[in-house]
């Protein structure tokens, strides 16, 4: 799959531990920012992340911040895009499987980078199950302004 990364400042580090796993995973990678900086507003690559994730250029998104509720707000203002904070394994797992989340985001620090990793591979690698979840996941979209 191709996936986009997005992270602030606080997050820079654990993103490149993400990045590594994803390559190692046989993933493409593509990072929409922040380099390494001193500070860094979380929306701006939350929100480049998920504007790639939802025009299709990927698959799925992961982003990351201090506690990765900032830049999952952000990630879902973008029409198409359902991302989740998990700090544990189990959500990410169900997050695939019932609600069919194509974007992840994690708190540098709230979870270590294994622990991290561990979330990552879960949600990279369970499938949706479709079947009655289908019409809830399309029940998600923003009604019409
Ligand atoms: C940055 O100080 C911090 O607010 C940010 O990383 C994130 O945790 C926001 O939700």
């Amino acid at each position: 799959m191709v996936v986009a990364l997005g992270s602030d400042h606080l997050a820079y580090e654990l993103k490149q531990e993400i990045h590594a796993l994803l390559e190692g995973m046989g993933h493409t990678v593509i990072d929409y920012g922040v380099g390494r900086v001193e500070s860094s507003d979380y929306p701006v690559s939350g929100r480049a992340a998920a504007k790639a994730v939802a025009a299709g250029d990927c698959e799925r998104g992961i982003v990351m911040c201090g506690t990765g509720v900032g830049i999952s707000l952000a990630a879902n203002k973008v029409r198409g895009v359902r991302c989740v904070v998990c700090s544990e394994p189990y959500s990410a797992k169900m997050a695939r499987l019932h609600n069919d989340a194509n974007m992840l985001a994690l708190g540098a620090r709230v979870v270590g980078p294994e622990l991290a990793k561990m979330i990552t591979e879960v949600f990279m690698t369970t499938g949706f199950e479709g079947g009655r979840h289908v019409k809830r996941v399309a029940m998600l979209e923003p009604e019409e302004d």
